[in-house]
């Protein structure tokens, strides 16, 4: 718990590496999960990984969290742009929460450039593709050191 790190992904993350190569890339979210368990152990932490395309399972594990995970790793997909819920969810956490969005959501469509869970995190992480979960995971160790 102590140094445990909920990595959270949103809709449609389950087709990185698939989905529009062009935007987000060709490494797959299995990729990204393996390797942000490997970078976690060599900072002293451990990861608990999860995806899920509904909002109410996220809003789920975000309530778990506060029981499970010092801080969270989330990148919310179109619920960034949409959800009170996971918003609220995640202001009734206490410990750090870094977003990330693979891609520069400010050089696209203007219905990209609000973010609900921005107004709650404590680091945004944009446009740095699938290393964005690295940064994430390397500023969450830092802040919990
Ligand atoms: C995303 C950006 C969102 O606008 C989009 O809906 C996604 C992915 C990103 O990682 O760049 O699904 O969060």
């Amino acid at each position: 718990m102590t140094r445990n790190v909920y990595l959270l992904n949103g809709p449609n993350l389950n087709l990185l590496g698939k989905r529009e190569p062009e935007i987000y890339g060709s490494t797959t979210l299995s990729d990204v999960e393996t390797n942000s368990a490997t970078l976690a152990q060599e900072l002293g932490l451990t990861l608990t990984a999860l995806q899920s395309n509904h909002e109410g399972q996220l809003v789920d594990w975000i309530h778990d969290a506060r029981d499970n995970a010092a801080a969270i790793v989330i990148n919310p997909g179109a619920y960034t742009h949409t959800s009170i819920a996971i918003l609220d969810a995640l202001s009734a956490f206490e410990g750090p929460v870094i977003e990330v969005h693979i891609s520069n959501v400010h050089t696209r469509e203007a219905f990209r450039h609000h973010s609900y869970v921005s107004q709650r995190a404590d680091g945004i992480i944009v446009g740095c593709g699938v290393q964005g979960y690295d940064l994430a995971l390397r500023r969450v160790a830092g802040m919990l050191d």
